[in-house]
């Protein structure tokens, strides 16, 4: 399916190049006393608009599984022009068949297996409970799902600390809804989990998780057998090992939050990805980083990550005493806050970020453009 879907990545690519030209020539009020060749716009295309292989396949995803093609423009933040582009080749292979209302009706079956499925956080959880026997209790540590099949203890020396379950729910939500086609997911650090609970609600999706932990590599390992999941684990430290020699379609990082620390994880995950693009996830709290995001900002953007979205007041760790210094702050917001309530409480929020990871670095193309020219 992988080659059907480069063919048909091809012939996109070329066909919305030849009418990204023609539309630009005949038909933009903003471009029409400009006299553009074909090779500049051509250029302005290559570079700025052509999608990469994974950003074709997550968009070509986006139609075939929402009810109308029309969500596809504010789900993409792009306009009917685009939509045009994807449909008319959808159509035309008899992938998909559109009714005049705009509703989507899938043709091509069997591409169901190889574009994993969007999921709510109500099915994620779903799927969990049932597959663990357990009731899943959202603002408990995510680890407390497994308790009571592994003995994974969290190790502070590694930086480790759980999210809460529905924060984990919401990642793999995230995922899901993300994850253009079913080639293997990249988990750089893993003390939460995220391969399990992504791969028990929907067991098509292949993942590696690597980690420093060996114990904890063990735990999932052990929940990878049980429940035949395609997990594979790795022990690899990331600030010594740099290749995995693997192809992925993405990978998310929960890193050490701290400008080195997300560099660190960062800059290894995008090692693993290639000229097919990707995308990254990225939990990130401001315990030490500050004024300093605006280098990592720096960072991201050398390293050719356009942010697709940033998601706040969605993953958060519960209240934990881990470091001592957790029982000293503790005790200070005890001086206003009962015990218990400080206790069923968050004790630090992250944010979730979304880049796309342009395989290639697009290049200026020379031109003076005037300040409307839609181009
Ligand atoms: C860095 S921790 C999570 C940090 C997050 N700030 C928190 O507060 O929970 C995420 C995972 O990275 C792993 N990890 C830490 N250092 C690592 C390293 N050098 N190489 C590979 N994995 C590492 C940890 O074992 C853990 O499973």
């Amino acid at each position: 399916m992988e080659k059907y879907f480069k063919g048909l990545y091809v012939r996109f690519s070329k066909s919305q190049k030849a009418r990204f030209i023609e539309d630009r020539k005949k038909h933009s009020t903003s471009l029409k006393n400009l006299k553009f060749s074909d090779k500049i716009l051509g250029e302005f295309y290559d570079n700025y608009y052509k999608p990469t292989f994974f950003e074709f396949l997550y968009n070509v995803k986006t139609i075939i599984y929402s009810d109308n093609v029309f969500e596809f423009i504010t789900k993409q933040d792009m306009e009917d022009w685009d939509l045009y582009s994807y449909l008319k080749p959808l159509i035309d292979e008899k992938i998909i068949k559109v009714s005049k209302n705009g509703k989507v009706i899938l043709l091509k079956k069997e591409i169901e297996k190889f574009i994993p499925k969007p999921q709510t956080v109500k099915q994620i959880k779903a799927a969990i409970e049932k597959k663990l026997k357990i009731k899943a209790k959202d603002k408990q540590a995510v680890i407390n799902l497994f308790k009571k099949f592994d003995g994974f203890k969290v190790k502070a020396e590694w930086d480790q600390m759980p999210i809460s379950a529905e924060s984990a729910f919401f990642v793999v939500e995230k995922i899901l809804a993300k994850i253009p086609f079913n080639k293997k997911f990249l988990l750089v650090g893993d003390d939460d989990f995220i391969s399990v609970i992504l791969t028990l609600a929907d067991p098509s999706i292949e993942c590696l998780a690597i980690d420093i932990d060996a114990q904890l590599l063990k735990c999932i390992d052990i929940l990878a057998k049980k429940f035949k999941l395609k997990i594979k684990t790795k022990k690899v430290d990331l600030s010594e090992k740099k290749d995995l020699k693997e192809n992925f379609v993405g990978f998310l990082a929960n890193p050490v939050y701290t400008e080195a620390g997300v560099k660190e994880f960062v800059k290894f995950g995008i090692s693993q990805l290639g000229k097919d693009g990707g995308f990254v996830l990225l939990e990130v709290g401001d315990e030490a980083i500050g004024n300093r995001f605006l280098f990592l900002q720096e960072f991201f953007a050398k390293n050719n990550l356009v942010i697709d979205e940033l998601i706040l007041n969605k993953v958060y760790y519960p209240h934990i005493k881990l470091y001592e210094e957790d029982k000293i702050i503790f005790k200070r917001m005890t001086e206003f806050i009962d015990k218990k309530t400080i206790e069923k409480s968050p004790k630090l929020g992250a944010s979730l970020y979304v880049f796309n990871y342009l395989g290639k670095r697009p290049k200026r193309v020379k031109f003076d453009k005037p300040f409307y020219a839609y181009l």
